[in-house]
């Protein structure tokens, strides 16, 4: 059975659901799935933007030829060939031996490394190209390293229509409600959608501000946002737009406070637990505490970028960082995370390093980042006289968010 959605009057939305796969991109939990959004547009010429997952090729095919309902395929226009998008081109084209492929050449270059043959039927095209379709002509422009070096963003200039590839995606299944005027955005499918680009597109947050920059000469113009993953926009486009723009100028959501703890036996929990509440008694209750071994460094790395205030609490493991404590390190080095407040608590029963090495680490190899002097050193565990320093501590997190 076909299931697609209106998104104009002639332009369909045609893509699929996946609540089988566990991991995105083999790594990233996916609690809700994920959508693969690809769409029709029925003018003089029919025209397919993007394709889908192969999980979800069987129902997108489907979809494809009720909507054609018996009309050729004119044209497929490719803004991002990374298999998530692009596993269906050569099944489509092999159902559709009249389509032209529209893409950019080094979209091509991967189509040919993926090995689909699409000899004879390419149009390749650039930045600022047009393209007309009989009532509808767009304009391609250059989206490199949103978030793979050859995609593209497609704008329609008849009826504002953004294929904005990678930009404006969210995980999450699409449970019949294709607009995210239909949704609780906020409260429902943000924190997917922080999740979603800050481990995916994260690391690109001057590329994005690039594209974001191009948009604002238009942005009177765009009347939807059509992404490749999660919800299409139609509504308040400044809320999401404004999201983007912190996520990718790596400045926080929120002022509050993350406290991320490696903890063996309980002990360096504890002393978390103890800041966490003096936090939170002298007037600074947001405040989020995540156990780094029972956390997906993919739900941390969302919270990083949205609070502006982190605090490391790690035993010491080998004479070292505890390797998920590291891990995580690596991973916001890795996504270019920057303009951060830290604070460090360190714990060892002898020898007690890691503290010394995160700051290295964060000094090092972090951009634009505070750690605080104040901090907790503990030799297995913290006792009474602690106190004053955790006070210490509370204090120098509160004073440093004025
Ligand atoms: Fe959803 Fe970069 O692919």
């Amino acid at each position: 059975m076909y299931c697609v959605r209106k998104v104009t009057e002639d332009l369909f939305w045609v893509g699929g659901n996946d609540r089988r796969l566990t991991l995105f991109e083999n790594i990233h939990p996916i609690p809700r799935g994920v959508s693969y959004n690809s769409y029709l547009l029925l003018d003089e010429q029919t025209v397919l933007f993007d394709t889908v997952d192969w999980s979800a090729c069987r129902q997108f095919l489907e979809n494809i030829e009720h909507v054609l309902d018996g009309r050729p395929l004119d044209f497929l226009v490719i803004n991002h060939m990374e298999p998530d998008h692009g596993a269906s081109i050569e099944e489509v084209l092999l159902r559709h031996p009249e389509t032209k492929v529209i893409s950019t050449e080094k979209a091509f270059m991967l189509m040919r490394q993926f090995g689909f043959d699409v000899t004879g039927r390419m149009i390749e095209v650039k930045e600022g190209d047009t393209f007309s379709f009989g009532g509808h002509t767009v304009t391609f422009v250059a989206a490199p390293m949103v978030h793979w070096p050859e995609a593209m963003v497609t704008f329609d200039t008849a009826n504002g229509v953004l294929f904005a590839a990678d930009a404006f995606g969210s995980f999450g299944a699409l449970d019949g409600k294709l607009f995210a005027d239909e949704v609780d955005f906020d409260r429902d499918w943000i924190d997917d959608a922080r999740r979603y680009y800050t481990n995916i597109v994260g690391k690109y947050g001057p590329h994005v501000q690039l594209l974001l920059g191009k948009a604002a000469g238009i942005l009177d113009q765009i009347k939807f946002i059509c992404p490749l993953h999660g919800p299409v926009w139609r509504k308040d486009l400044g809320y999401f737009i404004d999201k983007y723009d912190h996520w990718s100028r790596y400045e926080p959501e929120e002022q509050g406070v993350m406290i991320v703890y490696a903890s063996m036996y309980g002990n360096t929990e504890a002393a978390a637990n103890a800041l966490a509440t003096k936090l939170c008694e002298k007037g600074m209750t947001n405040v989020r505490m995540y156990d780094v071994s029972n956390t997906h460094v993919s739900y941390l790395i969302s919270e990083t970028f949205r609070l502006s205030h982190v605090v490391l609490a790690s035993v010491t493991y080998n004479l070292g960082i505890y390797p998920v404590m590291h891990n995580y390190l690596m991973d916001m080095k890795a996504l270019n995370l920057q303009k951060r407040t830290f604070a460090i608590i360190e714990n060892g029963s002898w020898a007690c390093k890691a503290g010394t090495l995160m700051r290295e680490f964060l000094e090092n190899e972090l951009k634009n980042v505070d750690v605080l002097d104040a901090g907790l050193s503990l030799n297995s565990a913290m006792h009474d006289e602690a106190a004053p320093d955790l006070d210490a501590m509370a204090d120098a997190l509160i004073a440093s968010m004025k």
